[in-house]
């Protein structure tokens, strides 16, 4: 593909997501335009009415570890676009600065929390697997979030949706991690004197399509898009997490103290409004079960 088709490719993308973004927005402001009048926003929010969940704590690791992507995807979103757009003057250095900070943060954090789920005492993969009743209660789940179904079914920690997202976030943020390093086309790297840019596209994607540079640029390509993929679903996310579960956001952000109902001493197993509990019967028998096993993506 030649340069010329290369920026038309990126121009395009500028106008698909600066379109699609607002357009997601108002799409969210409907939904909570939903809540209001299906009286679900009266219930949470004035009734105070949350999902009750029947999970040990969550530990303070993949809470910490969570923060801190939080922070740093937010940080990456804005020096990335930065160096885009340059939206004021003489904040190159310092944006790119910014951004090769998050990214390191961002690929250890990422390996700590699949060590996490994975490799430690208590590791907590299974939260996250979509299984076959997944699978089957997903129009359910679908319903109950377009106004449909009053309620979901409550098979586990996260429904199908959040485990989706979850786990879309993994390669997505490998993907990302490998684009991101392939940018870096200047400096080489000792010993084997190579840039990031040889060693992750050049050699392969180079020879196939022409040129280091030009494989560099499709590199970009993609790192622009999955940056707006970030975006959309992060929005999405925050959105869900605030609205439909904010008992349990309060908790994950270690301030249950602002839960009314640990004010008034009524947090205990319940009724979940909104939950069609569903016993599981191959329970995550070894896992961790967090305490905030709300219903958001
Ligand atoms: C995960 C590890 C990541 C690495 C290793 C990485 C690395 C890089 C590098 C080296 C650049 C070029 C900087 C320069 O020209 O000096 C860049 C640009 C950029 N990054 Fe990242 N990044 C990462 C994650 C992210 C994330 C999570 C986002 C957003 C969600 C993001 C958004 C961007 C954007 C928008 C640009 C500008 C691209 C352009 O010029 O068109 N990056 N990144
Ligand atoms: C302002 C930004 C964010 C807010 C307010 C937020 C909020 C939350 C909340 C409240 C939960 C708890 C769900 C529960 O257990 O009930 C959660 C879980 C989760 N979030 Fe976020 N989140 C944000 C950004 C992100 C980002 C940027 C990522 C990924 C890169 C992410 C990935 C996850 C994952 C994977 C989980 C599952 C729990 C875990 O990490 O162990 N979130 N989020």
């Amino acid at each position: 593909m030649s340069t010329l088709i290369l920026t038309q490719v990126n121009v395009w993308l500028d106008v698909v997501f600066f379109t699609l973004y607002p357009i997601v927005l108002v799409a969210l402001g409907v939904h909570f335009l939903g809540n209001v009048l299906t009286g679900r926003a009266y219930r949470r929010f004035v009734k105070w009415q949350w999902p009750e969940h029947d999970h040990a704590p969550i530990k303070a690791l993949p809470k910490f570890l969570h923060f801190q992507h939080l922070v740093c995807i937010g940080l990456l979103v804005l020096s990335g676009l930065y160096i885009r757009f340059p939206f004021f003057t003489g904040g190159r250095p310092f944006m790119r600065g910014v951004h090769y900070f998050a990214m390191t943060v961002v690929m250890v954090n990422l390996i700590w929390r699949l060590w996490f789920a994975y490799g430690s005492r208590v590791r907590d993969y299974r939260e996250f697997v979509v299984n076959r009743r997944d699978i089957t209660t997903m129009p359910q789940v679908l319903m109950y979030y377009v106004f449909i179904k009053p309620s979901k079914p409550h098979l586990g920690k996260y429904n199908v949706m959040q485990k989706s997202t979850y786990i879309l976030f993994v390669p997505m943020l490998i993907v990302q991690a490998l684009t991101g390093l392939a940018l870096l086309e200047f400096w080489k790297l000792p010993v084997i004197n190579m840039t990031m840019s040889d060693l992750i596209v050049g050699w392969w994607l180079g020879p196939l399509i022409g040129s280091t540079s030009l494989a560099v640029a499709y590199a970009r390509i993609v790192h622009y898009v999955i940056n707006w993929l970030f975006i959309l679903l992060v929005t999405i996310h925050v959105y869900l997490s605030v609205s439909e579960d904010f008992a349990a956001f309060l908790d994950f952000f270690g301030l249950g103290f602002l839960d009314k109902r640990h004010a008034q001493g009524k947090a205990g197993p319940a009724a979940s409004p909104g939950h069609t509990p569903i016993p599981a019967p191959n329970a995550l028998a070894d896992d961790v079960h967090g305490a905030t096993g709300s219903d958001l993506l």
